[in-house]
């Protein structure tokens, strides 16, 4: 009786993969979920926002309580909130647009209060490399999705010099995956996604659940598997460049969280529902 119960909250765990396994993309360890609130809305993985997203960053916070298996966060991180559909889904040739990336995050004391996810706010105490920066998909674009990641902090960390170019003037075809084998960062440790849309028939204050479709249908917006840029073939000065966003697949980064099968999730959730229960 009491193991069918732990297999079948297991499963609904394993399930819950973020952002999706299927993208293509880093996935959190044991499916820690990053608290991310915006003034009116607290995002769940997944959830549709309309164009008026706020133009102020969110609070960001942990919950242990999301983090798997029992990760306190008491060290120092790395945030990271990425689109990977610019500027279309359809073709995704400025992948990745690093739309907020901040070092040196530390739990405060103080909490974030939401009616869903709440949790520990995450505070700086140095100034973003790039500053968040609101989404904004072209006209008509369908929904792309904004990825945030929490990734742990190295002590003594440095950004390889090859990177050294990001800031606020320069986000745009950042080869996430790539930076994240050369700067030596081990999986996430908490994330969360969200989809925002600028298609003429969807009202800018649009919300909706995850799962749920856009007036006007979801057009070209990636809702399971992967999208990779069309190849360029030949644009001589952005080659490099065009060539490491192709590259940019799941297969470069080499991160743990990429080398998780499903089974080894479901045995490590397991293993914390078992632990969970004993301690009970
Ligand atoms: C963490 O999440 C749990 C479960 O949803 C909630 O009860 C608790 O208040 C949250 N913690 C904080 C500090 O918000
Ligand atoms: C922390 O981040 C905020 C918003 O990005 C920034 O305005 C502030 O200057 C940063 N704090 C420090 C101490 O640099
Ligand atoms: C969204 O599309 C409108 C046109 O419908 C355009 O004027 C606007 O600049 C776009 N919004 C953003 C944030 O880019
Ligand atoms: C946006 O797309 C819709 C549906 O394809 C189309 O009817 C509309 O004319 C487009 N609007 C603009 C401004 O391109
Ligand atoms: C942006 O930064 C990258 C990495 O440092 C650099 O290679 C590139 O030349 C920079 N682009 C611009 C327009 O400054």
């Amino acid at each position: 009786m009491k193991s069918n119960t732990i297999i079948a909250l297991a499963l609904c765990t394993a399930a819950l993969a973020i952002p999706p396994d299927n993208f293509g993309f880093p996935t959190s360890e044991d499916d820690a979920q990053l608290s991310v609130t915006y003034q009116a809305s607290t995002v769940q993985p997944g959830i549709l926002f309309g164009i008026d997203v706020p133009a102020s960053q969110p609070d960001i916070a942990v919950n242990e309580t999301y983090a798997g298996l029992n990760n306190d966060y008491t060290g120092q991180y790395l945030l990271f909130m990425v689109d990977p559909d610019a500027s279309y889904p359809e073709n995704p040739q400025n992948r990745f647009i690093i739309h907020w990336w901040q070092e040196g995050l530390t739990k405060s004391t103080t909490e974030v209060d939401s009616a869903s996810i709440g949790g520990t706010r995450l505070v700086n105490d140095t100034a973003p490399r790039v500053s968040y920066r609101r989404p904004r998909p072209p006209t008509n674009s369908s929904a792309h999705r904004y990825i945030q990641y929490l990734f742990e902090q190295p002590s003594n960390f440095q950004v390889p010099e090859a990177y050294s170019g990001y800031n606020d003037q320069n986000i745009t075809r950042f080869p996430f995956e790539q930076f994240l084998n050369d700067a030596g960062l081990e999986a996430p440790v908490a994330a969360n996604y969200f989809y925002c849309s600028n298609q003429t028939a969807v009202p800018a204050t649009f919300v909706a659940a995850p799962g749920e479709e856009y007036p006007g249908g979801n057009g070209a917006m990636i809702t399971q598997g992967t999208n990779e840029p069309t190849p360029t073939g030949g644009s001589s000065s952005a080659s490099s460049t065009s060539t490491a966003t192709g590259a940019a697949s799941p297969a470069t980064y080499t991160g743990a969280a990429s080398t998780f099968s499903s089974d080894t999730t479901l045995t490590s959730v397991l293993l914390a529902m078992g632990a969970f229960l004993a301690l009970r």
